[in-house]
């Protein structure tokens, strides 16, 4: 069996490297991304593992299949920028890692709450400066408040208990009762209702398609004033511009972004030394009631390990047996 690797960082390749000489597996790591071009790299491969945040062309596809290769493993969760048309028609099956680290993106919801919630940003900006003055950062307090999780998969449910943790009061919304989270008596009837309910919102829902925003200038009408944003998911799950107007108005306190709905091509990029033209996110970037991060929620290395390995993992049980638990159910 020989599998070829695209997209690999370098802090991914120990991980590709060691669980390549432990399964007696050749891996070929290509620190390229999967484009229709470096496709042609694969010929001769039995199957391709991937991750990228560009969307993958349907070509790419095409070529997969000409090559006689029918399985693709992403390293990471996500699979909206796959094109499931183009792997259904040339029968090619897609694993994802559904479970890499959860408690790495939770403790980062609650990390960059912290942060907002005594100032963090401001503060520091201005010891920087050699300004050390209390005020205007005047702190508020996590168990005073009401956390509204939505969405109660792996990661919501990870995020429930280190909010509970803190002594915060939660409620959730999932379309799907989790057993567990129903015993407790956190489901709240409505997304709309854990809106308006909610001091804070953290997000922990898929995309649900671009235009098809969750937090927007009608939804932001209903929530709470002072109320805080969280998204550690999809850019796309929030109007940036409505939730940057709420904050800059004073209807909400500010935001914790780690996504952004334009992040393609500037998370993960070091842009220092060029002219920036995304005026919105300038803005957001400024603003000290935004905490503003590159994706890096999932950043640790648990799940970076995780991410490499069980990638591989899956592959071998496609290939070997023509399934695996990681593989994406395309008709849903
Ligand atoms: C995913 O796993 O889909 C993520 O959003 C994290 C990614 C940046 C590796």
């Amino acid at each position: 069996m020989k599998l070829i690797d695209y997209g690999v960082r370098e802090d991914e390749k120990k991980y590709i490297q060691e669980w390549s000489k432990e399964n007696k597996i050749e891996v070929t790591i290509v620190t390229d991304l999967l484009t229709p071009e470096t496709v042609e790299m694969a010929k001769g491969y039995d199957g391709v593992v991937a991750y990228q945040q560009l969307p993958y062309d349907e070509k790419i596809f095409d070529k997969m299949n000409e090559y006689g290769i029918h399985v693709i493993s992403l390293r990471n969760v996500g699979v909206d920028n796959v094109p499931v048309e183009a792997l259904k028609r040339n029968n090619i099956r897609l694993t994802n890692v559904p479970s890499y680290s959860p408690e790495a993106i939770a403790e980062y919801s609650v990390t960059g709450l912290m942060a907002l919630l005594r100032n963090l940003k401001h503060m520091i900006r201005k010891v920087d400066d050699h300004n050390f003055k209390w005020e205007p950062d005047i702190g508020r307090e996590l168990n005073e408040l009401t956390v509204g999780v939505a969405g109660t998969g792996r990661i919501g449910r990870a995020a429930i208990k280190i909010y509970q943790g803190f002594g915060a009061k939660v409620i959730a919304f999932d379309k799907f009762h989790n057993p567990e989270i129903e015993k407790e008596g956190l489901y709240v009837d409505s997304l709309d209702t854990l809106l308006k309910q909610a001091d804070v919102v953290t997000l922990h829902i898929p995309s649900l398609g671009k235009g098809n925003t969750v937090i927007n200038r009608q939804s932001i009408a209903e929530m709470k004033d002072d109320a805080i944003v969280i998204n550690t998911a999809r850019g796309d799950l929030i109007n940036t511009q409505d939730l940057y107007d709420a904050v800059a108005e004073g209807k909400l306190y500010g935001a914790v972004l780690d996504v952004y709905e334009n992040e393609v091509g500037i998370f993960n990029s070091d842009l220092s030394d060029q002219e920036f033209s995304d005026n919105l996110l300038e803005k957001v970037v400024k603003s000290p009631r935004f905490i503003l991060t590159p994706h890096i929620a999932f950043y640790t290395t648990k799940a970076v390990k995780n991410m490499a390995t069980v990638s591989l993992n899956s592959m071998v049980d496609e290939l070997k047996t023509g399934k695996s638990e990681n593989e994406i159910d395309l008709e849903k």
